[in-house]
């Protein structure tokens, strides 16, 4: 079956939709058994899409984690009701005091907060590496290391990590591989084709596809499902199944959205790059991004969100660029079918294992579903103002 097929019907199983085409928004904290027996059943069969008790699931979130399965190929997903609890909820599971973590320096940054705050004090060391470094992670390897975390694209910088090299030295010391597979989501990139262990979403920004509702998601091969879903349980985390119920529906369009935000990105992006305010654009499809040739290699396509390099502009002509734009609004998420623009800060301090060089403003875009013309007449006009 072909994957745009798949996703359509992906956790369609009649006993979660009772016949209709979406599963209902099952509600319940209490599910109730009428026999010893049926409770004994329910009690042994919990971990396994079994109505239980309502932090397990219910029909909503079993059809949705079911559908992700079939989505990144793995075996088990973990619901969280964040991309950030799904982040730092992986890698609860798979880290204790002594251990040593791998951590991509271009990662989201409150996964990095995360690590320099939380794993800090739990006595579990981070170790900020190169997204480029390739086969050289092998050097920052020690014997205690048992988590290697990746995020590809990285986070408003674009660079592509060599994914296949890096789990396969993974796991020679069996560490466990991490995935941030939120701007790949998926569709574009299918994590344990490559190695990867455990794929963490946001499944706030293109699987829920329209900026109304927070969601996480981890998905697992077979040998770290157990010990995924025993710790997501045992850390209290569950998803609300109205949530659940958003994210299927978004998940049925993802495709279709996805093919008009890349090809839409990618005309803006080319627009960018001839402009003479525009130093140079951040998109793994070009040539001159780090890694755009693993891209070429591993992903299926791109996305709407790219980010670009100002040929200069003090902060006042940046802000009025970011002002006078009237079909981008600056907001912090990404992947719904609007688009939007941020200023990127930060990059100075949230690089370490190697240093952000670039002076000039970065500017990150996320291009929507809007008419593309329109997006560009929109830029050309708040560009006036920094060329
Ligand atoms: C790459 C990436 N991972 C994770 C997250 C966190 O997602 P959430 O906002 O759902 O916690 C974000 C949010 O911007 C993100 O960009």
């Amino acid at each position: 079956m072909k994957q745009d097929t798949k996703i359509v019907s992906a956790g369609r199983r009649k006993e979660w939709t009772n016949g209709s085409v979406n599963p209902p928004v099952q509600r319940a904290s209490t599910i109730v058994f009428d026999t010893v027996k049926d409770m004994k059943h329910a009690i042994v069969n919990r971990a396994n899409k079994t109505l239980f008790y309502g932090r397990r699931g219910t029909s909503t979130s079993f059809a949705f984690s079911e559908a992700m399965c079939e989505l990144e190929g793995g075996v088990g997903c973990a619901l969280y009701p964040c991309g950030t609890a799904a982040i730092t909820g992986a890698l609860l599971s798979f880290l204790k005091a002594g251990d040593h973590l791998l951590m991509v320096d271009t990662a989201y940054e409150p996964t990095r907060d995360f690590c320099n705050k939380i794993l800090t004090g739990l006595g579990i060391e981070t170790t900020y590496y190169d997204p480029m470094i390739g086969a050289g992670i092998k050097e920052l390897i020690r014997p205690n290391t048992r988590v290697l975390f990746l995020e590809s694209p990285g986070s408003n910088t674009m660079e592509v990590q060599d994914v296949p090299t890096l789990s396969r030295i993974a796991h020679e010391t069996d560490i466990t591989v991490i995935l941030d597979n939120t701007w790949g989501s998926g569709i574009n990139f299918k994590p344990f084709d490559y190695g990867v262990d455990i794929s963490v979403q946001a499944a706030t920004k293109y699987i829920v596809g329209h900026s109304d509702a927070m969601m996480g998601t981890a998905t697992a091969n077979e040998k770290h499902w157990p010990t995924l879903r025993e710790h997501s349980y045992l850390l209290g985390q569950c998803a609300s199944p109205d949530d659940c119920y958003m994210a299927l529906r978004g998940l049925r369009t993802l495709s279709v959205r996805m093919k008009q935000h890349e090809q839409s990105a990618l005309t803006v992006a080319n627009w960018l790059k001839a402009h003479p305010a525009v130093k140079s654009v951040l998109h793994p499809a070009f040539d001159d991004c780090p890694g755009s040739e693993f891209f070429k290699r591993d992903f299926n396509g791109g996305n709407g969100l790219f980010s670009f390099v100002l040929n200069g502009g003090d902060d006042a002509s940046v802000n009025k660029f970011l002002d006078s734009l009237e079909h981008f609004k600056m907001g912090f998420s990404w992947g719904g079918f609007e688009s939007l623009v941020l200023r990127v800060n930060g990059l100075d301090y949230l690089r370490t294992a190697k240093p952000w060089a670039e002076k000039n403003p970065v500017i990150r875009l996320h291009i929507g579903l809007e008419d593309v013309e329109d997006l560009i007449d929109d830029l050309s006009q708040a560009l006036e103002h920094v060329s």
